[in-house]
């Protein structure tokens, strides 16, 4: 147990990579890289229970979040949570279904429910995320920065309306398209509530922040400006505001012909999925902001040679110089090998030391 070590911190490759400064070898995590495919989280995820109950028990929280860094040598940590804590804290009733996924028992059907909806308090809504974050901060290596997370606005708006996972979109866009004074009202308010909950997250300990635009790319362009970048840009300007210190990573999910745009936002860094080329994303906007991504999350389906064979292609995509963070361009899949991370991250920092 220690406290974080605010300069060793701030020089670890990851923070650096964020800043676009040198570094020896290309940082690496892995999105969801707590999660299914290890199999002491499933051991952990059934001491708790459930998968809830892990999110709210800081202790086990803690714990399944340190697990993927006990294997790897990975350089950074993401506190283990869900973006729909946000939505369950309104009062909408999470509960995760095995193999439906999350769901709502009461989603958003009629405008006036928007209307009675609050701002969650981090610490008295949200106190048990906070409590994570700090617990990790604590037991986590002082050189290992820790990433705090939020869905967009737009993102739980989704969740919020559908009531689960699975889902043709249709309700939302219905929802959009006939009453846009609500839809607009019901993001809003996801906005402050995002953006007082990272605050509270960055306050906590977490040193990085990102935010997972999951469905932003179902929208059209327009759309996408008035429904999904338009929030993420306030919560970019609060933070930015209040903590100059600590950066932003932006990930929309099929967001790659709007790249411009996110660099726009002010934020630090913007997460690729895996279906465009991260070295032509790098000549649109490198000059502003760092790039994290986006080897194809199934390569690591196949045999150890393939897999560096991915990895060296990522990272000659990108190039030489500074300003990248390797990652997987979705969350890694639950029937995975985890010996396959091994060498995917072996691969990472070993290969990119030529970039450098
Ligand atoms: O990255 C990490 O290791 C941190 C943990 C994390 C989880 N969810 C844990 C989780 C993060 C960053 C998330 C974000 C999240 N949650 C997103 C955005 C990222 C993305 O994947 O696009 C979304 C859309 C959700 C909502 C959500 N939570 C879904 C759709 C599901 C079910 C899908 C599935 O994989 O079963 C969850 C549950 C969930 N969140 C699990 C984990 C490890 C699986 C729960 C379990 O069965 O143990």
């Amino acid at each position: 147990m220690s406290q974080p070590d605010h300069r060793r911190l701030a020089d670890s490759r990851f923070m650096r990579a964020l800043r676009r400064q040198d570094v020896n070898q290309t940082p690496v995590w892995i999105m969801r890289q707590a999660g299914r495919y290890l199999p002491e989280y499933r051991a952990t995820r059934s001491r708790a229970g459930d998968f809830l109950t892990l999110c709210r028990t800081p202790e086990l929280a803690c714990e399944v979040t340190l697990q993927p860094l006990r294997r790897y040598p990975l350089d950074a940590a993401i506190i283990f949570s869900d973006i729909l804590v946000i939505p369950d804290a309104m009062g909408l009733g999470l509960s995760l279904v095995e193999s439906v996924g999350p769901v709502f028992d009461n989603p958003i059907t009629s405008v006036n429910q928007i209307g009675k909806l609050g701002i969650p308090d981090p610490e008295d809504d949200l106190g048990y995320v906070l409590e994570a974050v700090r617990t990790t901060r604590r037991n986590l290596d002082q050189s290992v920065p820790l990433i705090g997370f939020a869905g967009s606005p737009w993102t739980l708006a989704v969740y919020m309306i559908e009531g689960r996972s699975k889902t043709d979109f249709s309700k939302v866009k219905a929802f959009a398209r006939e009453d846009p004074d609500a839809i607009h009202s019901l993001l809003d308010i996801l906005s402050r509530s995002v953006s007082a909950y990272l605050m509270a997250k960055a306050h906590a300990g977490a040193s990085v922040l990102m935010i997972f635009d999951t469905w932003g790319g179902i929208l059209n362009t327009d759309d996408y400006e008035r429904l999904s970048l338009r929030y993420m840009t306030e919560i970019v300007r609060h933070i930015k505001d209040h903590r100059p210190d600590v950066p932003v990573i932006l990930f929309t999910k099929d967001g790659g012909q709007w790249v411009q745009n996110i660099a726009k936002t002010g934020c630090d860094a913007i997460g690729l999925d895996w279906t465009v080329n991260i070295g032509d994303v790098r000549h649109l906007v490198g000059s502003k902001v760092a790039l994290q991504g986006n080897l194809d999350p199934d390569t690591l389906r196949l045999n150890d040679e393939e897999i560096e064979q991915g990895v060296a292609n990522v990272l000659r995509s990108f190039g030489k110089g500074n300003g990248h963070i390797f990652n997987l361009g979705h969350g890694i899949k639950p029937d995975i090998d985890p010996d396959k991370v091994t060498v995917m991250v072996d691969a990472v920092h070993r290969l990119s030391q030529a970039y450098h």
